[in-house]
């Protein structure tokens, strides 16, 4: 059975690096992902953005590629649709060779009282949140099972993928209590070939998504402030933004965290402490 290297003797600087690594980053246009593919570029990675708005992944893609040493580039992408997904793959490898790191961010959160839900909006939840991060990891599973040299799979939950949380959210919290089983399952399926599988569990963090969300509806931002404290604040004295979030993942994906796969890693200033 492949092991995993022991870095006991690496530099930091050398375990925190991801020179010459291909990584894929869902949902990367904006908010918590554009953070994210901002700090794995700065650390070296070459960077495919895969996002549902193309022109904007398109844009960012060529925002953090002028600013960072990896290269990254940006594409029109479907996490629900296995055919986009695969597009998207073989487009990183194309351009950049085998994938090393994939991180499943893309995700919805629309708010609707459990009376009201139309099933179709359970289904749509569904099929980005808990659907699309199947096939993205499924997707990086094969192209890191074909290469041989292990990889990271880092997906995006939420502290509601392991509590609930306020009312309207009962689609997107059974979406992402799904993420962090896919990723415990996920972890120990791919154990043997080196391919290291970690979820993030964000508290709540201003982005673009949530902020939108909010102006759309001020009913949902009230709902949320009654019962999600890091709304405005947090134990730490500020809202969370997503460098916050980047920070976590770089440490997930680069070889600071070779010793740990299956774990959800919880980054809310201690909301849930
Ligand atoms: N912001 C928060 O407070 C927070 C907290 C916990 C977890 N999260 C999770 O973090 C992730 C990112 O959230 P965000 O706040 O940055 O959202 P956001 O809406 O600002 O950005 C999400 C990005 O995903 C893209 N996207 C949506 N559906 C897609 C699809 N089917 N295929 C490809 N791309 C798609 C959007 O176009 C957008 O660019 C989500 O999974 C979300 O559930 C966010």
């Amino acid at each position: 059975m492949a092991s995993i290297a022991d870095v006991s003797n690496r530099t930091l600087a050398e375990l925190i690096s991801l020179e010459g690594r291909t990584a894929v980053v869902t949902g990367g246009a904006q908010g918590l992902g554009k953070g994210i593919a901002r700090r794995l570029a700065e650390a070296g990675a070459n960077v495919l953005i895969g996002d549902r708005n193309g022109e904007l992944a398109v844009q960012t893609a060529a925002d953090l590629g002028s600013k960072s040493s990896g290269k990254v580039v940006g594409l029109a992408m479907d996490v629900c649709d296995a055919a986009s997904v695969a597009a998207a793959t073989a487009l990183a490898e194309a351009e950049f060779g085998g994938i090393g790191i994939w991180v499943n961010n893309a995700g919805i959160f629309p708010s609707i009282a459990i009376t009201e839900m139309p099933v179709e909006q359970w289904d749509e939840v569904f099929a980005v949140n808990a659907r699309g991060t199947f096939l993205g990891a499924q997707a990086a599973v094969r192209a890191m099972a074909a290469r041989g040299q292990g990889g990271v799979i880092v997906n995006i939950a939420s502290l509601a993928g392991l509590n609930g949380i306020s009312p309207g959210l009962a689609a997107y919290v059974s979406s992402k209590h799904a993420v962090v089983g896919l990723t415990r399952q996920l972890a120990l399926e791919c154990a043997p070939q080196c391919i290291r599988v970690l979820a993030v569990a964000p508290s709540f963090m201003v982005t673009e998504g949530n902020m939108a969300m909010m102006q759309q509806d001020p009913r949902i931002a009230e709902a949320a402030a009654e019962h999600i404290p890091s709304m405005f604040s947090s134990k730490l004295g500020r809202v969370g933004v997503p460098d916050d979030i980047a920070r976590a993942v770089l440490f997930c994906a680069s070889d600071m965290s070779i010793f740990m796969t299956g774990t959800t890693l919880v980054v809310d200033a201690g909301e849930s402490a």
